[in-house]
C-alpha cells in the first residue's frame, strides 16, 4: 500500500501572516489590491501541487477611528483586500488543478446566495471549489449589517446548522443528467430530475431549486473553522476539512480524536474528514538564518501595533508605560477574556518580560503554531504531528508573500517528498480527487439541524 501522504493548503493573507509582513523588503505591500500578486502566488501553489489555496474573510475592518494609531500601521485586519469568491473566480481562470477555498459567513449571508456562488465557482473552475463555513464573532462586522450588536454564540451555531443544510439541499436541486437540452424534441431539462427543496425552518424559508446545474463535484468541499462544542459537532456533521489552530501536539491529538470520534454518530467515515491545523513556518537553510529571518520581521512591529495586540488579546492597556520596563503592578481587570489576560500577566511575570518582549512573544503567528527552523526541523515537526494522528495535513501560513511561500516550496517540500510524505503530482482534476473525498450522492447526507434536534430531545 502506498504511504499515506499529507494534504497541504496555502493560506493566503494578502501580504503574509506576520503582523508586520507588509513592511518586509520582499513583501508585495500592495498585495490586497493586486490581482497580479495573487495570480503569481496561486500559480506557485499549483506548481508545487498544493491541494488548495485558502482565503479567510471578514466583512469589516477590525477597528474603529479610536484604533487608528495601530490600525493605520497594519495590513492584517481586513483593511484592504478582495472579496474571496470574486478573487477565486478570477484565479480559476489562470490555474487548472489547485483547489479554491473561500470563507463565507453563515451569520450575514443568505444560504441561497452562498449555494449559488459556490456552485458557480465549482463549474467555472472544473470542480475545485470549497466553502469555508464560519460564524462571525466580530463586532466590527455586526456594525456593517445593521444588527446593532452581534448574535450570541448558540444562536449563531443554530443558524449555521440550518444554513449548511439548506445550502447542501440546494446543491442537490438537479440530477447530474437533468439538462438534456434536446433541440430536436424541445426538452431543455427532464422535469423528473429536478428536486425542489421546499425548506421551511426556524431561520430560513427557501423554496428552491438552485438556478445552477449540479456542479462537477456534486457539492463543493465543505470546510469549517470553529472549535467549541457546537463547532466540533457542526464539523462532525457537515465538514470535510477542518481548519484548526492547535499549537501543541497533545492539543492537536486530543482535538483530532475528539472530532473524528464524533463522525460515526453522523453515519460518516473517519477518513472523510481531513483535519488541517494552521502552521506558520519560518524557513532558513540553517537555524541561524531562520532565526534571523524571524527577527527581521519582529523588528518591523511598530510599538503601536504591539500594544494593540496586548489590548486585543488580553485586554491589557499598557499605553504610556515604558516599553522596556516590566508590567505595572496594578492592572485593571478586563471585561473581555479574563483567562487570556491572566495568561499574559503570568507569562510576563514568570519569564521576567518587558512590555516589548511580551508583545513580541504573542505577535508573529497571531496565535497559530509557529516553527522557526531548517527544512529538516520543519519536516520533522509536521511528520510527527501527521504520523501521530494530530493532523491529516496543514494549512501553511507564509510569514510574508510571495517569499515565504517560495521558501516553503523550495526548501521544505523537497524534504517532505524525500520522506514520501507529499505528492509529486495531482491525483486528479478536482479538489475531491486530491483530498480523497467521495462525491456526495443526492440526498446522501444526514441533515445537521435534524441530528441536533434529536440530540436535544
Ligand atoms: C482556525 C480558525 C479560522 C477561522 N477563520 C475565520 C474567518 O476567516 N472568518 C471568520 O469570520 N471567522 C473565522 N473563524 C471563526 C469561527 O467561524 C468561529 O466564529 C469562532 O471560532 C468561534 O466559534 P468557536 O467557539 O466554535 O471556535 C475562524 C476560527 C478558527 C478556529
Amino acid at each position: 500500500m502506498p504511504k499515506k501522504q499529507m494534504k497541504l493548503g496555502a493560506f493566503l493573507y494578502p501580504t503574509g501572516h506576520h503582523v508586520a509582513a507588509w513592511r518586509h523588503p520582499q513583501a508585495a505591500a500592495n498585495a490586497g489590491s493586486s490581482i497580479a500578486h495573487y495570480r503569481e502566488i496561486a500559480q506557485v501553489a499549483e506548481h508545487a501541487k498544493f491541494d488548495m489555496i485558502f482565503l479567510a474573510d471578514g466583512a469589516g475592518t477590525r477597528g474603529t477611528e479610536a484604533d487608528l494609531p495601530a490600525l493605520s500601521r497594519t495590513a492584517t485586519r481586513y483593511v484592504a483586500q478582495f472579496e474571496p469568491l470574486t478573487l477565486l473566480s478570477s484565479l480559476a481562470a489562470v490555474t487548472s488543478h489547485v483547489g479554491l477555498v473561500a470563507t463565507a459567513t453563515t451569520t450575514y449571508n443568505e444560504p441561497y446566495h452562498v449555494a449559488r456562488k459556490f456552485a458557480s465557482l465549482d463549474h467555472l473552475s472544473g470542480g475545485r471549489a470549497g466553502w469555508n463555513l464560519v460564524t462571525s464573532t466580530s463586532p466590527y462586522e455586526a456594525e456593517n449589517f445593521g444588527s446593532g450588536g452581534y448574535t450570541p454564540h448558540a444562536q449563531r451555531y443554530e443558524r449555521a446548522r440550518e444554513f449548511a443544510d439548506v445550502v447542501r439541499g440546494l446543491w442537490d436541486s438537479w440530477d447530474d443528467d437533468a439538462f438534456v437540452r434536446d433541440k430536436e424534441s424541445g426538452v431543455f431539462f427532464s422535469p423528473e430530475k429536478l428536486h425542489v427543496l421546499h425548506h421551511k425552518g426556524r431561520h430560513f424559508s427557501v423554496r428552491g431549486p438552485l438556478n445552477v446545474a449540479r456542479s462537477p463535484q456534486g457539492h463543493p468541499v465543505m470546510v469549517q473553522a470553529g472549535s467549541s462544542e457546537p463547532g466540533k459537532d457542526l464539523a462532525a456533521a457537515t465538514a470535510e476539512v477542518i481548519f484548526t489552530a492547535q499549537v501543541t501536539l497533545a492539543d492537536a491529538q486530543s482535538f483530532y480524536r475528539d472530532v473524528k470520534g464524533r463522525l460515526a454518530g453522523y453515519g460518516r467515515q473517519w477518513d472523510h474528514l481531513k483535519i488541517m491545523p494552521g502552521v506558520f513556518p519560518v524557513v532558513g537553510r540553517t537555524r541561524q538564518e531562520a532565526n534571523d529571518k524571524f527577527e527581521q520581521l519582529q523588528d518591523l512591529i511598530h510599538p503601536e501595533v504591539g500594544l494593540s495586540l496586548l489590548q486585543a488579546t488580553g485586554g491589557l492597556d499598557l499605553r504610556g508605560h515604558d516599553l522596556d520596563g516590566p508590567l505595572p503592578d496594578e492592572l485593571p481587570p478586563t471585561e473581555g477574556g479574563k483567562s487570556r489576560q491572566q495568561l499574559l500577566i503570568d507569562l510576563a511575570r514568570r519569564e521576567n518580560l518587558t512590555i516589548r518582549q511580551l508583545y513580541l512573544k504573542i505577535a508573529g503567528a497571531r496565535g497559530h503554531w509557529q516553527i522557526v527552523g531548517t527544512p529538516a526541523d520543519i519536516a520533522d515537526q509536521l511528520q510527527e504531528r501527521f504520523e501521530g494522528e494530530g493532523a491529516d495535513g496543514f494549512n501553511v501560513m507564509p510569514p510574508y508573500l510571495p517569499g515565504g511561500l517560495v521558501d516553503f516550496v523550495e526548501l521544505v517540500l523537497p524534504e517532505l517528498r524525500r520522506r514520501g510524505l507529499f505528492r509529486t503530482d495531482y491525483e486528479g482534476p478536482t479538489l475531491r480527487d486530491n483530498l480523497g473525498l467521495p462525491r456526495p450522492a443526492i440526498g446522501g447526507w444526514a441533515p445537521a439541524a435534524r441530528a441536533f434536534e434529536h440530540a436535544a430531545e
